[in-house]
């Protein structure tokens, strides 16, 4: 099994320098930034949006993973592509026409990807695996950092991971909430090639040693 890609979670970060937490996790060795923005009413929380997005564009070169938590979200694709995302993830839930929205991130330029709450069953994503780059499985409900990883989630990924094989495209499969040293060999396990962190890195003093633990020893 190759080691996964580390995607540290901005909402963990130090909001008071969030410029130097970008720089200092890229220096660290994340393979991508992932950014959770939330809406207040999809999710019962607030994060930030778009203009903050693009403030921190210039700070580091790894890829922005934009993790929409709004609804409805078509009406801020475009800001957020123009903002500096190089994937964004919307949830099913978030408006009536998954199909046309994915089709709208790809027409920006962007890769684009599903998130699957922790109830939301694997067939929300069944017929538009022609359309999507990344498919993000929640193993928290949205919302919060700090949570604690849902087991049920588990064999989702597993039948994930066998859903992108049937389909014969590269397909990026997701963790996000409660990933830490302990559960992240068993989403990597189950299929999983991107993890999502919050905590588990910004929440550690030594940031590159927090990513590497989260690799696992398989890391060359
Ligand atoms: C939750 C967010 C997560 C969160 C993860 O709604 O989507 O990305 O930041 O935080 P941890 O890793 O602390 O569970
Ligand atoms: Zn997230």
């Amino acid at each position: 099994v190759p080691a996964p890609l580390i995607a540290p979670s901005l909402l963990a970060a130090d909001f008071a320098r969030l410029g130097e937490e970008v720089e200092a996790i890229a220096a660290a060795g994340a393979d991508w930034l992932h950014l959770d923005i939330m809406d207040g009413h999809f999710v019962p929380n607030i994060s930030f949006g778009p203009g903050l997005v693009k403030a921190l564009r210039g700070r580091a070169r790894i890829p922005f993973d934009v993790h929409l938590m709004i609804a409805p979200a078509d009406p801020y694709l475009a800001a957020f592509a123009e903002a500096g995302a190089d994937l964004i993830s919307l949830h099913p839930e978030a408006g009536p026409h998954l199909h046309r929205s994915l089709q709208t991130i790809r027409a920006l330029g962007k890769k684009a990807g599903v998130v699957l709450n922790p109830a939301t069953p694997v067939e929300a994503v069944a017929h538009v695996l022609d359309l999507v780059d990344l498919i993000l499985v929640m193993s928290v409900n949205p919302g919060f950092g700090g949570q604690s990883f849902i087991e049920s989630q588990l064999p989702k990924i597993a039948t994930l991971r066998r859903m992108i094989e049937a389909a014969g495209r590269p397909i990026h499969l997701q963790v996000d909430g409660g990933v830490t040293e302990a559960t992240a060999p068993r989403c990597i396990e189950a299929g999983a090639d991107v993890l999502v962190a919050g905590t588990a890195v910004f929440g550690r003093k030594d940031y590159a040693a927090a990513i590497a633990a989260l690799r696992g020893p398989r890391r060359a």
